[in-house]
């Protein structure tokens, strides 16, 4: 390192505060602070600036219906098509630019551009498409798709007719699949037999076809995209499947005219984590959730149309529906996709697109930039980044080492970083900095937004000190908000309202809202996010409930009990450990270990993979038969433990503290 570089590093290391960089500024879609005083005057009204982005087929008769707490309604009684909303509107100005811009794994194959044109044309052919295979509106079509253009593709056909989407992430197992089908009794798939991961060709179809197997009801159609062409695995289709290039060629040139939907119709579900075993169903509408991810991309991510913006989720989680898909494509951006990992073939693929692309936003996740962090700076010094304008993660804490190192190493101390703390469940983002207006702090994601009311409370409820720590909750709606959990309203009540809200009042005062975070707030409002205060795990940035990942080790032969709690990961923020008691007569052997973490990943997916397996006689309990996950967790994290001398059992913990250090 040169001592300019060793300085720098010093600088950076005591700087606490970062202002927006004035070439930013100056260019910004919001650039006045006053838009936050603006919006608290005028709530909810200011909610007709993120609608005035959509065209609508017929005009909204209210901004918002509190009625009927917490079953909130937002710009009721307009009609609108978010399809419409993210193709057709553009044509005429932007027909020709890129709407997606896809990037392959493999390096010796063509990228992809879509423009808006051609996006437009195919998305009607295969909306022509469904509608021939029976799909109605309002029948829910699951997507279990890898990054393949024809995933957002699908989505938006969907859209057109009026069918709600429902994707499942492709590292998902098969019996992830089929619950979700099931739950969602969804008769149509979409897949894909594959894709590519670190230069292989991964057989997807095999693994759909086993979790169709599992689903309870009649599918009635599969789609199939040929991914690996030449490179696929020789299966055959079954008589209810088809490939998606055969049917979209049968529809060459069909048009189909876009559903005028009701903005309170629901446009997707997504399944999410949780504290039980079974997870959500978060239901999105149209008309709130179009308005909030177009409102939150040009005012937080700076998405202009003329922009190369790359957002590097995967779709199958929401981070992708919201600022891949409907986001950006709301706003006639150019949105790019990239199928593969970020070290194939070399640890400076990201970099290399970057530049090649000459793309101006980059939003990722925090892990991700840990990753990077310790590959080292030299990969993204290889490379030309000085398109870049914008950073953003988002997904879980960042520490302030990795911020800086994304804002130097990355942004070349140029371009705000936006910190930006949401959940499936808000459908957009709702903490974060105005990048062109707010002070940065590596750390805390900011403020809420412009509009949004969200405060740091005890248990009572009441507002905490700054710098102590609390639970983060929503004191109002927001256009961009889960409407209910699919098909049960009770569930939506009790795991996001129940806990601050007088759940007997009609009054949108008395509810509030409740995400599950721990968080802390200083004296100018900014909010850390400390991590979640439910048994939901966050490894790499994916949700994954604890819950889940027990009874998928229970199921497995030979396992009594078991604990799964996170342990703190370098790179991953979380990982899996679990804590299990084998059966009388089976052995705590590596044979066991590995038949449970295929288990895992049999029932969720590799992502859900434990760390670590520890066998022990027994599990860390109170007198009333409790398990005591914190104990665990500080077990998991190498921390001293604190008064142990309400547990049932206190040696336990020694024998597991042992077993966990490795001796
Ligand atoms: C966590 C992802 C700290 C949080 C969009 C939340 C964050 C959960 C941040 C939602 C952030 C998300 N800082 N924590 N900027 N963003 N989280 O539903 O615990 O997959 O509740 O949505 O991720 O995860 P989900």
């Amino acid at each position: 390192m040169s001592e300019d570089t060793a300085e720098l590093e010093a600088r950076l290391e005591e700087q606490d505060e970062f202002e927006p960089p004035a070439e930013f500024v100056s260019q910004a879609n919001v650039s006045d602070d006053s838009i936050y005083d603006e919006f608290e005057e005028d709530w909810p009204e200011c909610w007709e600036r993120a609608a005035e982005l959509l065209d609508w087929d017929e005009s909204y008769d209210e901004v918002l219906d509190a009625s009927n707490p917490p079953f909130y309604e937002w710009f009721t009684g307009g009609k609108l098509n978010a399809s419409a909303n993210c193709l057709d509107r553009h044509l005429d100005e932007r027909g020709d630019e890129a709407a997606i811009e896809w990037v392959g794994e493999p390096t010796d194959e063509e990228n992809r551009t879509y423009t808006y044109e051609e996006l437009h044309r195919e998305v009607n052919e295969f909306a022509a498409a469904l509608k021939e295979l029976g799909v109605g509106e309002d029948d829910v079509v699951t997507m279990y798709m890898p990054m393949i253009p024809e995933l957002p593709i699908a989505m938006l056909a969907c859209a057109r007719i009026g069918a709600p989407h429902s994707v499942v992430f492709a590292g998902f197992s098969a019996e992830a699949l089929a619950t979700r089908m099931e739950s969602a009794d969804s008769e149509y798939l979409v897949t894909a037999n594959g894709y590519y991961r670190r230069g292989d060709p991964l057989d997807h179809y095999e693994k759909t076809r086993e979790g169709l197997g599992d689903v309870g009801h009649d599918v009635s159609d599969v789609v199939v995209v040929d991914r690996l062409g030449e490179h696929g695995h020789g299966h055959d289709l079954e008589s209810n499947e088809r490939y998606y290039r055969d049917l979209v060629d049968e529809q060459s040139g069909a048009e189909v005219e876009p559903v005028s939907r009701d903005a309170e119709d629901m446009l997707f579900l997504m399944y999410t984590s949780g504290t039980t075993g079974q997870p959500k169903g978060v239901k999105h509408t149209t008309g709130g959730y179009l308005a909030w991810t177009a409102w939150t991309s040009q005012a937080v991510l700076d998405v202009k149309p003329e922009d190369t913006y790359f957002c590097s989720a995967d779709i199958g989680w929401i981070t992708g529906h919201s600022y891949i898909v409907y986001g950006p494509l709301a706003l006639g951006t150019t949105t790019m996709m990239y199928e593969g990992t970020p070290d194939h073939p070399e640890r400076d693929r990201l970099w290399e697109i970057i530049e090649e692309y000459e793309t101006t936003q980059l939003y990722t996740a925090p892990t991700a930039i840990r990753a990077f962090m310790k590959w080292g700076s030299q990969y993204p010094e290889q490379h030309d980044l000085s398109s870049l304008r914008l950073l953003g993660t988002v997904g879980e804490p960042i520490n302030p080492k990795a911020w800086k190192w994304y804002y130097k190493h990355v942004g070349d101390e140029s371009c705000p970083i936006v910190d930006t703390w949401w959940q499936t469940e808000t459908g957009g983002m709702m903490v974060t900095t105005l990048p062109g207006v707010k002070t940065m702090k590596p750390g805390s994601a900011g403020p809420p937004l412009p509009g949004v009311d969200a405060q740091v409370v005890d248990p009572n409820g009441d507002e905490v000190a700054p710098g102590e720590a609390g639970y983060l909750t929503v004191q109002k709606p927001w256009p961009g908000m889960l409407r209910t959990l699919y098909q049960n309203d009770e569930r939506y009540i009790e795991e996001y309202w129940a806990e601050y809200s007088d759940t007997q009042s009609d009054d949108m005062d008395d509810w509030v809202y409740f995400p599950e975070d721990g968080a802390k707030i200083d004296d100018d409002g900014y909010i850390t996010v400390l991590g979640r205060v439910d048994d939901v795990l966050n490894v790499s940035g994916h949700r994954l409930g604890t819950m889940e990942i027990e009874s998928a080790i229970v199921g497995v032969e030979g396992v009594a009990e078991a604990a799964v709690v996170g342990g703190k990961h370098d790179v991953k923020g979380e990982a899996v450990y679990a804590y299990v008691i084998t059966e009388d007569g089976y052995d705590e052997d590596d044979e066991m270990r590995s038949r449970i973490e295929e288990g895992v990943e049999d029932a969720i997916g590799p992502i859900a993979r434990p760390e670590q397996v520890v066998f022990t006689p027994e599990l860390p309990k109170t007198r009333s038969g409790k398990i005591m996950r914190r104990l665990l967790e500080d077990i998991a994290n190498g921390e001293e433990l604190g008064n142990t001398s309400t547990l049932r059992n206190p040696d336990v913990v020694e024998d597991i503290q042992r077993k966990v250090g490795g001796d």
